[in-house]
């Protein structure tokens, strides 16, 4: 039985400890073959993802990639190479987190690794290439199971009573979706019953359980009537590859449940007119029509 998109996001968490276990080559082999024909944000980039061991990755990027260099130790490795183009960051993060929603469908934990600049990956791996990194992600088998948390959301009553606690109840807390959903203009928080009348409350409660860099949770979302714009937080402490990373993250989970629950929507990178007063922090990186 295929699960469907929300329940793979509610289920799934960042996994720092793994087994020693390696993934049986059956399950790569399944995860290799998704990754070279998933879906991307942009189908003219081209992207060459390898899949490496921990003999040949941990010790070399140990001290270098990783939250303060401290690389996760795991038995696989993935790399995303890019070619460099218009949006190829936001690409990689799109495709890679894709491929590690797919490895959790397939029981493989996984968890994004940060890095600082590709050039450095490239040469401490000896990786013979054109293009560019643009993921590293830790594979295996994680020592801890994470339980699943499900509720239903009660209506008419606001964000308080929503009885669902999906990560709220594990080690990374998410805000609130009224934090970070505004009507027509920045600031103006949408109610649940706004969101579900407009049938967006569902994508967009999945949306906020998207993976972000040090869980910063960048993401606001304006609904302008049938546009909904993307925005994202450029912070002091992360750079613009991990703000266009987190973007991409989070355009596919939203595309994602759209497709379950709505319809069918596709990206638009190209800029838009900001009329709605958002502040100098925040920048517009995509929008949809829906
Ligand atoms: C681009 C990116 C880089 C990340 N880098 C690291 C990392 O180097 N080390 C780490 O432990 N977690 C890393 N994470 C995982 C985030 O901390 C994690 O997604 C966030 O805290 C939310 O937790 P969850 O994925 O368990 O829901 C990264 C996530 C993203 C999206």
């Amino acid at each position: 039985m295929t699960m469907e998109y929300k329940d793979l996001i509610e289920s799934k968490n960042s996994v720092r400890d793994y087994k020693e276990k390696e993934v049986d080559a059956a399950t790569v082999k399944k995860i290799r073959d998704f990754a070279q024909s998933c879906e991307r944000l942009d189908d003219s980039i081209g992207i060459d993802i390898r899949f490496m061991d921990n003999d040949t990755v941990y010790r070399q990027l140990d001290g270098y990639a990783g939250y303060k260099g401290i690389l996760i130790n795991a038995p696989h490795y993935m790399i995303v190479l890019s070619e460099k183009k218009d949006h190829y960051i936001e690409n990689g993060g799109y495709v890679g987190e894709s491929i590690s929603v797919k490895a959790h469908s397939l029981g493989v934990d996984s968890c994004w690794i940060t890095f600082k600049d590709s050039r450095t990956v490239i040469e401490k791996l000896n990786i013979v290439t054109d293009k560019e990194v643009v993921a590293i992600m830790a594979l295996g088998y994680g020592k801890k199971r994470f339980k699943k948390v499900t509720g239903n959301v009660t209506l008419g009553k606001g964000y308080a009573n929503a009885d669902f606690q999906v990560k709220d109840s594990v080690t990374s807390p998410r805000m609130p979706l009224e934090e970070i959903v505004f009507l027509d203009t920045w600031g103006n928080k949408a109610t649940v019953d706004e969101l579900v009348n407009r049938a967006v409350y569902e994508p967009l409660n999945y949306a906020r359980m998207a993976p972000s860099t040090l869980n910063r949770q960048p993401w606001r979302f304006i609904i302008d009537g049938g546009l909904l714009i993307l925005t994202v937080r450029d912070d002091e402490d992360t750079n613009l590859y991990e703000e266009q990373i987190d973007a991409g993250i989070v355009m596919l989970y939203c595309k994602k449940v759209m497709r379950e629950t709505l319809c069918e929507i596709s990206w638009n990178l190209e800029p838009v007119e900001n009329k709605y007063n958002i502040p100098d922090n925040y920048k517009i990186v995509a929008s949809c029509s829906m």
